[in-house]
């Protein structure tokens, strides 16, 4: 019997190998091979040299008209796009002077690769003799083409850089193209902005993280000046990767390895902590669990007490014309299902019922002894009581809206979006 059982097991392991890899799913020893982490930068407090550089992004003062910061053009009310609706910025030593392009938002720029030419399927080192492409393009050849689910012929893409047409390739030195540009920040010269930085109050954290010879040395001060810049656009949170809903991290929005588009899962299996559907038949009875891997349906993985609660992460394709969510059919809205995600850990009374004494009975679908199971470490679910919810009602109903465009059969027809109600959107 025991041999049975394991080998039993064994086959429900190799079953759920991934086909990519031919490794297994799950561990022998219960761990996850593959768990779900985002490489998310670390927030932590901003070194000394990016607060320096923060304080310089914002310093009007180093501008030929006084009157323009970085922050002019790139705003951090505006994730760090233009501040108006003009179609180029006004500039210059008297601030009339026209740009020649909208200013890009400067968010997420430390991902920037530097600018390369090369086929798209090869590492960026590869040197490119750009003549022989010029000739081969001149002579009808091949053209990236892009389209999702197909694979398109090698070509010869740009790609990377910073600015529209990608002629600076590191932010630092990027930073000195506004502030020495007649259109813009409009300073005559380096050794110019070195004489603003040295009257300036910021003067000591300059001698302090660079010693005092700096002062002498205006080539090496504005460089350093344009490095703390680019450490405060790297360091500072504002520029990058708030944690809302965190979808992607296990709705995966990226091709898959053979090339295809997204189907929005992971493939793994989590559990949520949905709460217990008092409308599914089987729940009459208030000892029946449906526990997903670990039973009863399947039975194979019972003694596994570490997967009990786990469910597929499903595809997010088509979930739109669902009538119910989740594995037990708990919610019968996408609202509530976002709901649910944003409010299970930080007002847990709005999701789950009280007990006969009155307690709110926390994971109500899963037995007490297995509630360890029950995903409190990914966001939005990382959050504690009373903590502020990780989403708006107005990133639930975008993200609602985007949950539509992943039906099939897509259309423009404006579907009414409720928000702050049960009966929302659908
Ligand atoms: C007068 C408006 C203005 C000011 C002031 C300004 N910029 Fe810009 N910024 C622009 C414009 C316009 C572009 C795009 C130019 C192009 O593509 O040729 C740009 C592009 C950039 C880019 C490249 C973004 C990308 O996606 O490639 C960075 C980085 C940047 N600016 C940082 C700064 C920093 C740092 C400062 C302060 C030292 C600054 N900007 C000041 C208008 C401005
Ligand atoms: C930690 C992983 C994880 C995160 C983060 C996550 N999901 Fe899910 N999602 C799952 C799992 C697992 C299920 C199935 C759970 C179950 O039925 O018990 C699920 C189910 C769903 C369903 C129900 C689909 C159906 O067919 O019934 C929707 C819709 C959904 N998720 C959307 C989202 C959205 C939108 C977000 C971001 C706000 C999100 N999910 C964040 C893992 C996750």
């Amino acid at each position: 019997m025991a041999i049975i059982s394991v080998g039993l097991l064994a086959y429900g392991l190799v079953n759920r190998a991934d086909a990519q890899t031919g490794t297994t799913i799950v561990g022998p020893d219960g761990s996850n091979p593959h768990p779900v982490h985002l490489n998310l930068p670390p927030v932590q407090p901003l070194s000394a040299l990016a607060q320096l550089g923060k304080q310089l992004f914002f310093d009007a003062s180093l501008s030929g008209s006084g009157q323009q910061s970085c922050a002019s053009c790139h705003s951090p009310k505006y994730a760090y796009n233009p501040p108006n609706k003009l179609t180029v910025q006004l500039g210059g030593a008297d601030l009339k002077s026209f740009g020649y392009r909208p200013p890009p938002s400067l968010a997420y720029l430390y991902r920037q690769q530097p600018f390369s030419i090369g086929p798209d399927t090869v590492p960026d080192d590869v040197v490119v003799n750009l003549n022989a492409v010029a000739a081969t393009a001149a002579s009808g050849g091949p053209r990236a083409q892009k389209s999702a689910g197909t694979t398109h012929p090698t070509a010869m893409v740009p790609q990377g850089g910073l600015f529209w047409d990608g002629r600076a390739d590191s932010l630092q030195r990027q930073a000195f193209f506004p502030a020495l540009d007649p259109a813009e920040m409009a300073n005559v010269s380096v050794a110019g902005i070195a004489s603003k930085l040295t009257g300036a109050d910021y003067r000591q954290q300059f001698t302090q993280l660079f010693g005092p010879a700096i002062i002498n040395d205006p080539n090496r001060l504005v460089s350093e000046a344009m490095f703390a810049i680019v450490r405060y656009q790297i360091e500072d949170p504002s520029f990058h990767d708030p944690q809302k809903g965190n979808c992607a991290a296990c709705h995966l929005s990226t091709v898959s390895a053979d090339g295809l588009p997204p189907l929005f899962t992971d493939t793994q299996y989590e559990a949520l902590g949905v709460p217990r559907n008092p409308h599914l038949p089987g729940n009459q009875n208030a000892e029946h669990f449906d526990l997903g891997l670990c039973g009863p349906i399947r039975k194979d993985l019972a003694s596994q007490k570490q997967y009990c609660g786990m469910f597929l992460t499903p595809t997010l394709r088509n979930a739109d014309r669902r009538s119910v969510f989740f594995h037990n059919g708990a919610y019968t809205t996408l609202k509530q299902v976002m709901d649910f995600y944003n409010l299970r850990s930080v007002q847990p009374e709005k999701i789950y019922p009280r007990d006969a004494t009155g307690k709110i009975a926390l994971y109500n679908d899963i037995p007490t002894s297995l509630h360890g199971n029950v995903d409190i470490k990914d966001a939005p679910f990382d959050h504690k009581v009373g903590d502020k919810p990780a989403m708006s009602n107005l990133d639930i109903q975008d993200i609602i809206a985007f949950v539509h465009t992943l039906d099939d059969g897509y259309t423009l027809t404006p579907k009414p979006v409720v928000a702050n109600s049960t009966e929302g959107a659908r």
